[in-house]
């Protein structure tokens, strides 16, 4: 099946009146961030040097993520035709460099990477329909629609290629666990809170990695509701090698659909 493009979005039915301001800022971040896969694609490419069929594979995917970058984009200079994202994306990628040109996966085997890219699938693709629940214009809607369907696809591309490594490369339980939950807790480095600060507070002085990440997931954790949180903990806990649907998973979801409001809400009265 061909892949959707821009023209596919009924733009002409985007309705300004229905912008949600703090939504229009977490938009822009994820331009941001969505863009840069063609240099993650590229290091993939290293990483996988003799596979051919992943090689091929990760290149669509890479297109792919670039073209979520463009659309969110294009939606958020539609809101805000002031949103420069071209000066915007340049900082950005000049801040979150990626290890183009390493041979090795950083996280120490073909298996391991694949892990990790699984755990940011579960991320985009949780997000984005929680995102698209919360956003009430219509355009951001159908926008969000597309890209979670494509990265819950992500997720199964890069868990099938991860099934066929783990017959290879043997990895073990715990350490395939924890690169999981080590990916889970990179969430809370620069990458997102620069894009937040990138997107929106770029004239505002300097970064602040505390204060951008707190702004940051104030409003992303803020989308979720319980069913994007459990949905997101089974795919996570497949991708870790757990038992995906049994009582741990059940308690792993409540107690992480609690703390995020929590958070969320904690850092909402701090004015984050
Ligand atoms: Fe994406
Ligand atoms: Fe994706």
């Amino acid at each position: 099946m061909a892949h959707w493009t821009l023209d596919d979005i009924p733009w002409e039915r985007f309705d300004a009146s229905l912008v949600d301001p703090e939504i229009l800022k977490v938009v822009k971040a994820a331009s941001l961030v969505e863009h840069n896969g063609e240099a993650y694609g590229r290091y993939l490419e290293h990483v996988f040097a003799d596979d051919a069929a992943f090689k091929e594979a990760g290149w669509r995917w890479a297109g792919e993520e670039v073209q979520h970058g463009k659309a969110l984009a294009r939606w958020a200079k539609l809101a805000d035709p002031a949103f420069d994202f071209d000066s915007a994306f340049a900082l950005f990628a000049d801040k979150i460099k990626l290890p183009i040109g390493v041979r090795r996966s950083v996280r120490g085997t073909r298996a391991g990477e694949l892990v990790a890219r699984c755990i940011v699938e579960v991320g985009t693709s949780s997000y984005y329909t929680a995102l698209g629940a919360a956003a009430r214009e219509p355009v951001l809607r159908e926008i969000c629609r597309r890209i979670a369907a494509d990265e819950i696809r992500h997720y199964r591309l890069f868990y099938t290629h991860l099934e066929a490594y783990l017959a290879r490369e043997r990895i073990g339980r715990t350490r395939r666990a924890l690169t999981a939950l080590g990916r889970l807790l990179e969430s809370e480095d620069d990458e997102l809170a620069f894009a937040y600060y990138a997107a929106n507070h770029r004239d505002d002085g300097a970064y602040e990695r505390k204060r951008y990440n707190a702004a940051y997931v104030r409003r992303a954790y803020g989308f979720y509701r319980r069913g994007h949180v459990e949905r997101a903990v089974v795919m996570a806990m497949k991708a870790a090698g757990l038992e995906p649907r049994g009582r741990m998973s059940r308690l792993l979801a409540r107690l992480a659909a609690w703390l995020m409001t929590m958070r969320a809400d904690r850092l909402a009265r701090q004015g984050a």
